[in-house]
């Protein structure tokens, strides 16, 4: 019965609090050694980002956010006083723009920033002012090696991006060329990882602010660290009482060798179908980009085994990424006994009837997977509250992406995992969700950046 292959999938899907602190007890020797070594698998990336902002950064500036779904261009005016206003307009990205030669993907957004400051200048009040030189926070979430903040090599793609001729370089120096193309009034201030804008931005409203975690299309974390305790920069020669942002980049947790996740073989089925496969081993547990994935192959497995939708046309079903993960969001939050949502979905996309044990299957499948997502997420938290020593005096996670945003439950079970490791004293840790990132934060950090080059430093 389908109640049977529930209790299959509750055990292969089930993390168990001995099971995480397992995870975490690893996840934090592995982010020791990223600070240590250089070139390690979760790279944990120096940012250059100094320390928290003041709040009396004041000025215009722009963001371009080229994340994973959107590309966004924003103008920030930031008031001071922790204050600011933002416009912004959103273009789309198409699948073969990140398949396409890297040069061209870099003109697009130069070519996007050009169509906004045009129709964004004038006289009025809000508005560019003709000749005004602007300073542009770019944040590019890809991982990137960086040696100062306006200068970036790209590790590898991540998130399903594979446009050829763009690792292994400097992306600061392709952008740059394209604004140079398009003979923009700009000038690259600052290169950064969304996780690091919105480290930047939560503290802003929020200084109890620690940690910033993304949970969207993939997952990350960055958080303030000690010079001092970042081994692999010594030889820079930086003031060792300073701070510095660090772009874990904690996706990549349990890459290739795959000693300390447990993985099921659905997940080594998604896997190995990526055009990655081996990468981002933590990131394909989590992140939106894949949830819905693993449920598609967990469900194409069930049709060939004869277990569901029998009799049925399910070729719709056997194409890769169809399920998207906000589909599993809608089966949990279905508030009906029939589960009419979940009929919805299956009608109106798969053309597929579905019985009432065959949906309340789906909607506790979907559970599982959610769930696991967020249990794992805790884990990358605790190694970094466990490496920081933050659990005694508690401190704020600023989370964003839309899985934190939209997943019904989502920081509950993230909470709940935190319980789970840490006993009562996990309660000491609470995520909240966060100023814009990608906008803000990196508006922020460029004015940072300029007050610093100012000062000589
Ligand atoms: C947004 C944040 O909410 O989520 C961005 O403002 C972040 O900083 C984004 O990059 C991540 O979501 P996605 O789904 O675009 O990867
Ligand atoms: C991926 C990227 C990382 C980014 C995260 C969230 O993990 O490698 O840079 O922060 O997605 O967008």
């Amino acid at each position: 019965t389908m109640a049977d292959h529930l209790r299959r999938f509750e055990n292969l899907f089930t993390l168990t609090p001995q099971r995480m602190r397992m995870i975490v007890e690893a996840f934090t020797e592995t982010l020791e050694v990223g600070l240590n070594k250089p070139n390690q698998v979760v790279p944990m990336i120096p940012t250059f980002v100094f320390g928290w902002p003041t709040g009396s950064e004041k000025g215009d500036f722009l963001a371009l956010d080229l994340g994973g779904t959107n590309l966004r261009v924003c103008l920030v005016t930031l008031q001071g006083e922790g204050k600011f206003e933002i416009t912004q307009t959103k273009y789309r990205l198409t699948e073969e723009q990140k398949q396409d030669d890297g040069q061209k993907l870099f003109d697009f957004c130069a070519e996007c920033l050009k169509t906004f400051v045009d129709t964004n200048s004038g006289d009025g009040p809000g508005q560019l002012k003709p000749g005004q030189i602007l300073p542009l926070g770019f944040t590019f979430s890809y991982p990137c090696s960086q040696e100062r903040i306006d200068h970036g090599e790209l590790i590898r793609w991540t998130k399903g991006f594979g446009a050829p001729n763009t690792e292994g370089r400097d992306v600061a120096e392709m952008f740059k060329k394209s604004l140079a193309k398009f003979e923009l009034p700009i000038t690259l201030t600052a290169l950064i990882n969304d996780t690091t804008g919105t480290l930047v931005a939560s503290h802003y409203v929020n200084p109890k602010t620690k940690i910033a975690v993304i949970f969207g299309t993939g997952c990350n974390a960055a958080y303030m660290e000690h010079v001092k305790d970042i081994g692999k920069i010594k030889s820079l020669g930086i003031d060792e009482d300073a701070d510095m942002a660090i772009n874990c980049e904690w996706g990549a947790f349990d890459s290739f060798e795959h000693e300390h996740l447990p993985r099921t073989k659905y997940d080594v089925v998604v896997d190995e179908a990526s055009n990655k496969p081996g990468e981002q081993a933590f990131e394909k547990l989590i992140s939106g980009r894949y949830l819905g994935e693993i449920f598609r192959v967990v469900v194409c497995e069930l049709i060939d085994e004869g277990v569901l939708f029998l009799g049925q046309n399910t070729y719709k079903l056997e194409k890769p990424y169809i399920i998207d993960t906000a589909f599993l969001s809608l089966m949990e939050s279905d508030p009906t006994d029939e589960l009419l949502m979940i009929i919805g979905i299956f009608t109106h996309f798969f053309n597929i009837e579905t019985t009432l044990a065959e949906r309340q299957f789906f909607r506790a499948l979907a559970k599982l997977i959610g769930r696991r997502a967020a249990r794992m997420s805790a884990c990358g938290i605790a190694a970094i509250v466990n490496k920081m020593g933050y659990i005694e005096e508690g401190c704020a996670v600023g989370a964003d992406g839309s899985l934190y945003n939209k997943y019904p439950m989502f920081p509950e079970r993230v909470h709940e995992g935190l319980v789970d490791i840490f006993g009562d004293k996990g309660r000491n840790i609470v995520t909240h969700h966060a100023e814009d990132g990608s906008g803000v934060g990196s508006a922020i950090i460029a004015a940072m950046t300029k007050i610093r080059k100012d000062a000589g430093l």
